[in-house]
């Protein structure tokens, strides 16, 4: 998704600007932009480029830019084709330069008015009409923050903004309805951001923006307002996670890096949050301990990797706690007409929590009676986390593949100690909560032993790179399992995957099955293996071509059509976390040997802050 970076300060600011659209390519992207006020001329000079930021980079050291304050954009594109036209920054009349995340809605009435009025446009984007009507302000004698002001008045949609004024060098204006922004304090220089880790090699300080603030920018300090237009006084804020987060260090790709993180991203959820026997409830905040006294069902919503992560909640929850639990995935559960359950709490899981669609099924949700709103969410100050009542932080680390991984894991982290919270008050026995508790604080280690399974997974995905479909299988809360197995390995290789709970093999997908289509099974040792194995029968009986992993004492044998990968035990509701390591890291050396771009698979981003 987009990514802004904004610099005033006194030296040229370009490398600042570079560097942060280079952390923040993460999040996908088309086309990248600097504009800077040149330091000789005064002028506004611009270099866009479609295609990677190193395009723009490229472009950058054949012509450097110098100047001391300066906007840079990486951009997805939504409204126009990814071309270099359509890059941001956009410039108005040479002397307004703004740069935008987010959608203008209502952009094609505002570009009609100032077309009327005689304004050029360059571009299709959205984005442009916002140069164009803070222009506009100025050429009526307004001042430019009255005049941004007076834009954003008229903006319908979601934007984060950072915008600067030729005839104000010592300014840069930033704004934010629907999409994040922060602004980074350092000493005598002053920066904005989309995300703080695009601004990590220059400050750790932050001012996290609300929705309908506006900050004036300078050298000296920032001037935050408010919706209403007074002073507002954020905190700042020390970004807490390691500067190296955005540093593939000896890995090859971030994916693989962030694979082999999650043993310490495990303890990493898990600090401060244990007793000896339990599950600190403070953990979730300060009045979690009166809403949890009153829950009486869940409905989790999430997109994507999230969503299977609220999937497998359900079968914990209903399991351990026994309080119904419904999962939908967010840009369903927005659009239609639904119903709280009485004493119901409303969970929502994202890595980002700025992911546009859940967001949205929070707001509605906060209107439609439900007990409380709980977010477990990897991003502190994020719009979920700010809007929720109560937070579960997943304390993952900034997570750079586009591929969800250490995250995933983490969220189930946290939703095994939601559960657990919420299962002491449903007669949960102390004894099964202290067993898990147990669990818990081994999984690091059960963690390691699994990515030992490394080189027999690479050996086994040589199978897989011709390929074209793939079918996953599992039953039980390792059906969810299978669906994140099989997103991962569409989403990374390219390979069309599907899951389905074994037992619908029958109903129809069995019809696919041939030696051109590998069949892979999760079937850790549990109460519902024997079922399993007859539904493995049935892909067997037709030629179908089995990579199984499964625990060791599940009792198969590797022979023609069937490989197997045994993988260590644990106890059985820690199996979704155990089995989701070897398909993430099968996908990710289907896609090496594919060549694709592992950490930017085609077509998607990172955080999808748009609907
Ligand atoms: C897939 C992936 C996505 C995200 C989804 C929701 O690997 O990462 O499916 O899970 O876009 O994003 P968050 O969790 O940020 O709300």
């Amino acid at each position: 998704m987009c990514g802004i970076v904004g610099a005033i300060a006194q030296r040229n600011v370009t490398g600042i600007l570079l560097e942060g659209l280079k952390r923040l390519e993460y999040r996908g992207y088309d086309s990248a932009g600097i504009a800077v006020l040149d330091r000789a001329s005064g002028a506004i000079a611009c270099t866009r480029r479609s295609g990677k930021v190193a395009e723009l980079e490229n472009a950058l050291a054949a012509e450097p830019l110098d100047g001391t304050i300066g906007i840079a954009h990486t951009r997805w594109a939504t409204h126009g084709k990814p071309e270099e036209r359509n890059a941001h920054p956009h410039v108005a009349s040479s002397r307004i330069a703004v740069v935008h995340n987010g959608i203008i809605e209502n952009f094609e009435q505002l570009k009609a008015d100032l077309q009327a009025k005689g304004h050029q446009f360059a571009s299709d984007t959205d984005t442009e009409v916002i140069a164009h009507l803070v222009y506009d302000q100025l050429q009526q004698g307004v001042a430019f923050p009255a005049a941004v002001k007076a834009t954003i008045a008229q903006l319908h949609g979601a934007y984060a903004l950072a915008i600067m004024d030729r005839e104000q060098p010592g300014l840069l204006m930033a704004a934010r309805m629907g999409s994040p922004l922060v602004l980074g304090v350092g000493i005598g220089e002053h920066f904005i951001a989309s995300d703080p880790l695009a601004l990590l090699q220059v400050t750790d300080q932050f001012i996290y923006l609300d929705e309908g603030d506006l900050a004036e920018v300078t050298l000296d300090g920032v001037v935050v307002r408010d919706r209403a237009g007074e002073t507002a006084s954020h905190p700042v804020q020390r970004f807490e996670h390691g500067q190296d987060a955005a540093d593939k260090g000896e890995y090859r790709h971030y994916m693989l890096k962030e694979i082999y993180e999650q043993p310490a991203v495990v303890e990493a959820v898990l600090e401060g949050r244990l007793g000896s026997d339990k599950v600190y409830e403070e953990a979730f905040g300060a009045e979690a301990r009166a809403v949890f006294d009153r829950v009486k069902a869940v409905q989790i919503i999430a997109c994507g990797t999230s969503y299977h992560a609220g999937l497998i909640a359900k079968y914990w929850i209903e399991e351990l706690v026994g309080i119904p639990c419904q999962v939908e995935v967010a840009s369903e559960y927005r659009y239609r007409k639904t119903v709280a359950l009485p004493d119901s709490l409303f969970v929502t899981i994202s890595q980002s929590g700025e992911t546009a669609d859940t967001l949205a099924a929070l707001r509605e949700a906060k209107e439609s009676g439900f007990l409380a709103c709980l977010t477990i969410c990897n991003v502190p100050g994020s719009s979920l986390v700010r809007e929720s009542d109560l937070a579960l932080m997943t304390n993952a680390g900034p997570e750079i593949g586009v591929a969800s991984t250490k995250a995933f894991t983490s969220q189930l982290v946290a939703l095994l100690l939601t559960t657990l919270v919420l299962g002491r008050r449903h007669g949960l026995d102390p004894a099964v909560e202290s067993e898990l508790v147990g669990c818990l604080r081994g999984l690091p280690a059960l963690f390691t032993q699994v990515l030992a399974l490394d080189e027999p997974i690479k050996a086994l995905s040589e199978q897989f790179a011709d390929k074209n479909h793939s079918l996953f299988l599992g039953r039980g809360a390792m059906y969810p399992v299978a669906m994140e197995g099989a997103l991962k390995l569409k989403e990374i290789s390219y390979i069309h995957a599907e899951a389905y709970p074994a037992g619908e093999l029958k109903h129809g997908p069995l019809a696919l099955v041939d030696k051109e289509m590998p069949v892979i099974v999760v079937a850790p040792n549990n109460s519902l293996l024997e079922k399993l194995k007859a539904n493995m029968q049935e892909v067997s009986a037709r030629g179908g071509e089995l990579f199984v992993f499964a625990d060791k004492d599940a009792g198969m044998v590797a022979e023609e059509g069937l490989q197997l990968l045994p993988v260590p035990e644990s106890h059985t509701l820690l199996d979704p976390l155990v089995y989701t390591l070897p398909l993430q890291l099968l996908s990710y050396h289907v896609a090496v040997l594919k060549g694709t771009d592992v950490d930017q698979p085609r077509n998607l981003a990172k955080s999808v802050t748009v609907e």
